[in-house]
């Protein structure tokens, strides 16, 4: 039995209380996340191995690879590692295509995350490299029923903020009692037993807080319209399902929009200080090896292997290698010089990118959980915004970043369009329908398009069925002595475990060809 008490507990977990995962670590509460085994056994040592990205795939792939006595090299382009891991903070900055590079006026200690800002909690992987790495995380607070949606359209509902939870019990409750009413109509009675059909019906009752009649009226699941507290409060009136419907809060805007995948349901995670941390004590472990600012301007398999041309600040350089993993985003790869097989070459230009754009808010005060009791979480809308996402951390300090809007496909490529300025306008105009306090509050932005950003050019990989056939199924296979890795190289698209299992499994992949080892690396290839 252990001799753990209560006492030594709120001794040893000061921080605990602010959701730092770590010292539940530190406290044997719960165990590693168990990553996939990688014990790859060393044998020779020297090959020299160039790596092209410091993003998170090229900076473990480094990692890796000197644990087993190579000797690698990465490359990065930009003033810094991470690649798309990167926090905006304090005169962070960011160039794109069209128009320059903007420098960020965030006070210190504020960020937003530009790129990755939520760990699924079955991402084994990502879970064990912040555990290896030392990195903080706290809960990330995906899901928030007091946050809201906001439709813009022409129905009773429209125009104005609702609280998700007052559409989501509402519609629970509707289609809980129209199916209620239809099995009780008998119309299900040839598929199901009497004793089912009553198990069926109670379940519903409590499923849509159905009332004695089995009908949905309203419920306190839905928010109360006076709180209760020393009077027994109000209950809140229930929309009406045709006003749900004719304000559009049953289209695709606003279902399927969170939990309801399995990458976005709670429990989720983030780096304390901002998920750039992940990438930072990455680079931390293999500093000596990382050359910032060198620009890639060709990548040639040769006779005894790889040779790379790439410009710095004191000119064009080049270097030699037996092997080379390029994490390059493939729209930008498609633009460097090459001699790779024909197929390799059109599967680098048929890739296809998704678009996608963020904008970080700095507000003088934290309005929304001041005024309105949100605390993280999400709201949805159907307009540009797509999405305003508020900090899952430092709650109740004195000010603080939002994301303003977070949108994907054609809503990203519009907003990507305006300038820096035209962006923090769009983003205070349709935030501040929802939150009026924008306008007396409002400090300064920062808005980052990743389809336009330098050396990124793209959100993240984008497949559909031919594509996984063609481009993806070609460059998991090497170019004679060139690699391809990063989240465009797995099935986890977008995430930072695609980064991580891609570096892994590239790593198995010439940890086998040198050492002639037959390490059959789980997941990537499946
Ligand atoms: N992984 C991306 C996100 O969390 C898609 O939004």
């Amino acid at each position: 039995m252990s001799r753990f008490t209560r006492k030594d507990f709120i001794k040893k977990s000061g921080a605990l209380f602010g959701g730092a995962y770590t010292s539940l670590f530190a406290l044997d509460l719960i165990k590693a996340a168990p990553a996939h085994s990688f014990d790859l056994n060393r044998t020779k040592e020297g090959e020299k191995v160039i790596i092209l990205g410091a993003g998170l795939a090229g900076m473990t792939s480094a990692f890796e690879l000197t644990k087993l006595g190579y000797n690698c090299t990465v490359l990065e382009a930009r003033d810094r590692v991470g690649g798309r891991c990167w926090s905006v903070r304090e005169d962070s900055s960011n160039t794109e295509t069209e128009f320059g590079t903007h420098t960020s006026a965030f006070d210190k200690g504020l960020y937003f995350n530009a790129g990755p800002s939520r760990i699924p909690h079955h991402h084994e992987l990502t879970l064990h490299y912040c555990k290896e790495l030392g990195v903080p995380l706290e809960i990330y607070n995906n899901v928030n029923e007091a946050s809201y949606y906001f439709s813009e359209g022409a129905g009773p509902l429209s125009n104005k903020k609702i609280r998700a939870r007052e559409i989501q019990y509402d519609i629970r409750g509707y289609m809980s009692e129209l199916l209620a009413k239809a099995i009780d109509q008998g119309s299900l009675e040839m598929a199901m037993t009497q004793e089912d059909v009553d198990k069926v019906l109670n379940f519903l009752r409590a499923e849509g807080g159905l009332d004695p009649d089995d009908l949905y009226k309203t419920s306190t699941r839905r928010g109360y319209a006076k709180e209760p507290g020393v009077g027994a409060g109000e209950y809140s009136k229930a929309h009406s399902l045709s006003d749900i419907l004719s304000s559009g809060l049953m289209e695709p805007d606003f279902y399927n929009v969170a939990e309801y995948t399995y990458e976005l349901q709670m429990t989720m995670f983030q780096a304390v200080g901002g998920m750039d941390n992940i990438a930072k004590k990455l680079a931390e472990k293999i500093k000596p090896l990382i050359q910032l600012e060198a620009e890639v301007s060709s990548i040639k398999n040769t006779e005894e292997g790889v040779s790379v041309v790439y410009s710095t600040k004191d000119g064009e350089q080049k270097i030699e290698a037996d092997l080379c993993i390029c994490t390059i985003p493939l729209p930008v790869l498609s633009y460097i010089d090459h001699n790779f097989s024909g197929n390799t070459s059109r599967a680098i230009d048929y890739a296809s990118y998704n678009k996608t754009g963020k904008i970080g808010l700095q507000f003088k005060r934290r309005f929304w959980e001041e005024d309105e009791h949100i605390y993280g979480g999400i709201t949805h809308t159907n307009n540009e915004l797509t999405q305003i996402f508020y900090p899952s951390n430092d709650y109740q300090s004195k000010n603080g970043v939002l994301i303003g809007y977070y949108n994907f496909g054609d809503k990203a490529e519009e907003t990507g369009k305006l300038s820096y300025l035209d962006r923090e306008k769009l983003a205070l105009q349709k935030g501040s329908l929802i939150h009026p306090q924008y306008h007396e509050e409002f400090d300064n932005s920062f808005s980052v398009s990743w389809h336009k950003t330098k050396y990124s050019m793209g959100g993240w990989a984008e497949y559909n069925s031919r594509s996984r056939e063609s481009v993806y199924k070609v460059l998991l296979e090497p170019d004679k002595n060139v690699y391809f890795a990063g989240e465009h190289m797995t099935y986890l698209n977008a995430w930072m475990a695609g980064a991580f299992e891609s570096a892994r499994s590239v790593v198995a992949d010439i940890h086998n060809r040198v050492s002639g080892q037959h390490f059959n690396y789980p997941n990537t290839k499946g």
